[in-house]
């Protein structure tokens, strides 16, 4: 054996050594090379037969190919007791796995899939608008006064591009009825934004859904009938109803809409502030000033209209107190529902 054989080696042991996938794959290399009968042992009987020149070289090689090749299987070893994919030693079959957390869905996002879904059943179908809507979709179409109150600066936020942030979903009756001729039965969840100072009920931005249904010959009746039908799905069988006279511009005539309390069943407590009622939506007739906005002939169709806000019908459903719990994402919160 000469120098070079001996490099070779060295390259070989020490990419096997390398290599090895598991704990008997490094075992099989120290056998290999640095058991009593194995490779090393034999190249330092060579010694002997080296010429005198390459000796101290050659001697100098094997001791860095036994020290280099004893470290790397020292640490080859120690890798795969710390566990392998078909057990080394140092892995404990019977310890409990480590369970990744996996997220929950917001509480917002659950109440919001939930009355989708129930429209859904009923054969609405989901539309979808933007936040940013001009003045004449989110006021004017729908039939709102120049001089109504939720215009005004102080309730409603402006852009400089003449634009403003919807503070309805109403507007995608609008957008929806313009692109479609009618039958229409819409449901369309979104973000809204409102001049709220923020307290435990209010926030500047805030989520409703949208409902909407035109057809021939829809009734005052049919609006009762869906939401009833809604509100049984969402709270329960035992729930009751009610409308009381309101006004939208929107719509004539115009309802708020209430549920019996989920938590005293219309008896009283402190949720309902003992009336056994919880306001839960707004609705209406759609006024024929909206249908001749968007084009649809009001001697034809009649239709209804309704707006709640997720917000409110989160809180009541989940026990929370402050709304803006909903916003602060704190998965201490968040986790819990
Ligand atoms: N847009 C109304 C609101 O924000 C709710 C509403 C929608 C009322 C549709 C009637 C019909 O309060």
């Amino acid at each position: 054996m000469n120098l070079q054989d001996l490099n070779d080696l060295k390259a070989k042991a020490l990419g096997e050594a390398q290599n090895a996938v598991d704990a008997a794959a490094i075992e099989a290399v120290r056998i290999e090379y640095l058991s009593r009968k194995g490779l090393l042992p034999q190249v330092m009987q060579e010694l002997k037969n080296v010429s005198k020149e390459e000796k101290p070289l050659f001697g100098k090689t094997v001791n860095e190919l036994k020290n280099e090749l004893t470290e790397l299987i020292k640490q080859k070893q120690a890798e795969f007791a710390g566990g392998t994919a078909s057990g080394g030693a140092g892995f404990d079959l019977t310890q409990p796995g480590q369970w990744q957390g996996l997220g929950t869905r917001h509480p917002i996002t659950q109440i919001t899939d939930r009355i989708t879904g129930i429209f859904q059943t009923l054969g609405f179908t989901v539309a979808d608008g933007p936040d940013v809507e001009t003045v004449w979709n989110n006021f004017d179409a729908l039939n709102t006064p120049a001089d109504h109150p939720s215009r005004d600066e102080q309730d409603t936020f402006y852009l400089e591009s003449g634009e403003l942030m919807r503070c309805h979903t109403s507007p995608v009756q609008v957008r929806y009825m313009m692109e479609h001729k009618p039958p229409v039965r819409i449901i369309s969840p979104g973000r809204c934004y409102r001049r709220d100072t923020p307290d435990a009920t209010h926030s500047a931005n805030f989520h409703q859904v949208e409902g909407l249904y035109v057809d021939e010959n829809v009734s005052l009746a049919d609006l009762k009938g869906t939401l009833s039908y809604f509100a049984k799905e969402m709270m329960g069988p035992d729930v009751k109803i009610r409308f009381r006279p309101h006004f939208f511009p929107f719509t004539e005539p115009s309802v708020e809409v209430d549920f019996t309390c989920h938590v005293c069943n219309g008896k009283g407590c402190r949720v309902c502030k003992n009336s056994g009622w919880i306001e839960i939506l707004g609705a209406g007739m759609v006024d024929p000033n909206v249908f001749e906005s968007v084009g649809y002939d009001a001697e034809k169709v009649s239709g209804f209209a309704f707006g709640m806000g997720i917000e409110r019908i989160t809180m009541i459903l989940f026990g929370i107190h402050d709304i803006r719990n909903l916003y602060e994402n704190d998965v201490r919160f968040l986790s819990q529902f």
